[in-house]
């Protein structure tokens, strides 16, 4: 084995020197390919393919060639294939160039360009769909199926504003070699399609293909141009909320514990936030993790409120967007002040009560006296009482108490009198 490597070397380095030997002559140009065409193969995706130059010397070179998209977004890569396939969209045209190249020896001179082109598809300018937005849903499947979830799309848009009434739109999406036409619209009150819902789909959610979504339409009046768009699946997946979400508070510590949302994704793949309210104090703290786990200390007995939401990692695809936040769980209690309230309202309830039932006595008392005037014999407490505030004053004790309450009255309007 030792032996070989060195001799592999060798090997290597003749085949080198051979190929710079073998190299076209000083004269020798390159020739473009032939035969460039560009096919239009599924939903907004083409495959351009050309052929060599039939009388270009192929002995003893490596040609290659470089690969030009233009439209609608540009583009450059290097092939030894005769044939690319590209996943773009076609709604705005594509157009493409060619050329040999050596592929081996990049300071030598290129061959000229060939081009081909697809035109802007046909259709009134202002009749194609716009603000096309699409997301997906996972979902667990029925387990008397084989794959344990489902991947359900979910499509909006608005009617282009310069088509005709009778306008209907037709809504097909495409994931890897699949294509599937809607069959459930929603419309709008002109019965034209505005949306779609696909409750389930061949979309892997785990995979890294291109969402490819294309609306044409019909109308009587005038031809409607089509639209379509390409999705990144982790830009526009709505992830589930992790479930079973508990908490619980042993002394000082809360404890929360949760599980993955519904997804094909294993349980590494999470990222998560944990939202902590102090329904008391109205202050939260979120706190990011990537455990099922969150133990926290409490300060003081406060009743909590716990949600957590969930993303996808970058460690499993690119970053998307946060889960809705689960349902808020309450944890803890605030009893203590609740109980000091009743016992506040019951104390001034009963204040009141007292109060009450005191001036009601008075009154009574009051019209007792009115209604029942002490007759002038002494001993009762009552005219005591009377007699000892007006002592100076002769006279029945109705007079009596008739000139109290003046008093008072006058009392009270040279306060008033004062205050205003
Ligand atoms: C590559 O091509 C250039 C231009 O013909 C030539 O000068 C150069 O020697 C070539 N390089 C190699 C490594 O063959
Ligand atoms: C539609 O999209 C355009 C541009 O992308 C934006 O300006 C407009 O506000 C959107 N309309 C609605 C109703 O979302
Ligand atoms: C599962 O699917 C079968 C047939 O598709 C259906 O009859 C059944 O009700 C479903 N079960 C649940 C739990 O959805
Ligand atoms: C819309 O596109 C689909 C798929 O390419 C095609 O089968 C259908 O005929 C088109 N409908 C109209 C109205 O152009
Ligand atoms: C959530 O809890 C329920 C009952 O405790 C259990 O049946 C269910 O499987 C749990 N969900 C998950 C995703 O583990």
């Amino acid at each position: 084995v030792s032996s070989m490597a060195p001799a592999l070397l060798i090997l290597l380095g003749a085949t080198v020197i051979l190929q710079t030997d073998s190299l076209p002559n000083k004269n020798a140009v390159l020739l473009p390919p032939v035969s460039f065409t560009i096919k239009v193969i599924d939903l907004a995706q083409v495959l351009l393919h050309w052929e060599p130059n039939p009388d270009q010397e192929q002995r003893n070179v490596q040609l290659g060639y470089h690969v030009k998209i233009n439209a609608p977004e540009e583009k450059d890569y290097e092939t030894r294939n005769t044939e690319s396939r590209r996943v773009t969209i076609l709604h705005k045209g594509f157009s493409a160039s060619v050329r040999t190249i050596l592929w081996n020896n990049h300071s030598f001179p290129a061959s000229s360009w060939v081009s081909a082109e697809l035109k802007v598809p046909p259709g009134s300018p202002g009749t194609s769909i716009v603000n096309l937005t699409c997301t997906t849903n996972t979902e667990a499947y029925n387990y008397t199926h084989e794959r344990p979830y489902q991947v359900s799309l979910h499509c909006t848009w608005l009617v282009g504003k310069d088509a005709p009434e009778d306008t209907q739109y037709f809504l097909y999406y495409r994931y890897g070699s699949v294509t599937e036409e809607c069959r459930e619209y929603s419309k709008d009150t002109q019965q034209r399609n505005i949306a779609c819902r696909f409750p389930r789909t061949v979309i892997n959610s785990k995979g890294r293909d291109w969402l490819a979504v294309y609306v044409n339409g019909s109308s009587k009046e005038e031809a409607i141009k089509p639209f379509d768009q390409l999705f990144a699946l982790h830009a526009i997946d709505r992830v589930n909320s992790p479930v079973n979400v508990t908490a619980e508070i042993e002394g000082t510590c809360l404890s929360i514990q949760w599980e993955k949302p519904v997804s094909a994704f294993p349980i590494h793949c999470f990222d998560y936030e944990v939202k902590i309210c102090n329904t008391r104090k109205g202050y939260f703290q979120t706190e990011k993790m990537k455990t099922n786990t969150f133990i926290s200390i409490i300060d003081d007995i406060s009743k909590y409120s716990v949600q957590v939401r969930a993303a996808v990692s970058s460690v499993c695809r690119p970053v998307g967007l946060w889960s809705e936040w689960s349902q808020p769980i309450y944890v803890g209690n605030d009893k203590q002040k609740p109980w000091m309230e009743w016992l506040l309202i019951v104390l001034t309830a009963a204040a009141c009560f007292i109060l009450l039932i005191v001036s009601l006595i008075c009154r009574i008392c009051h019209l007792w006296t009115k209604l029942f005037p002490p007759v002038p014999a002494p001993k009762t407490n009552i005219k005591d009482f009377f007699v000892s505030i007006n002592h100076e004053k002769t006279g029945s004790s109705e007079t009596e108490v008739e000139v109290i309450s003046y008093v008072e009255e006058a009392g009270l309007e040279t306060l008033e009198d004062s205050v205003f």
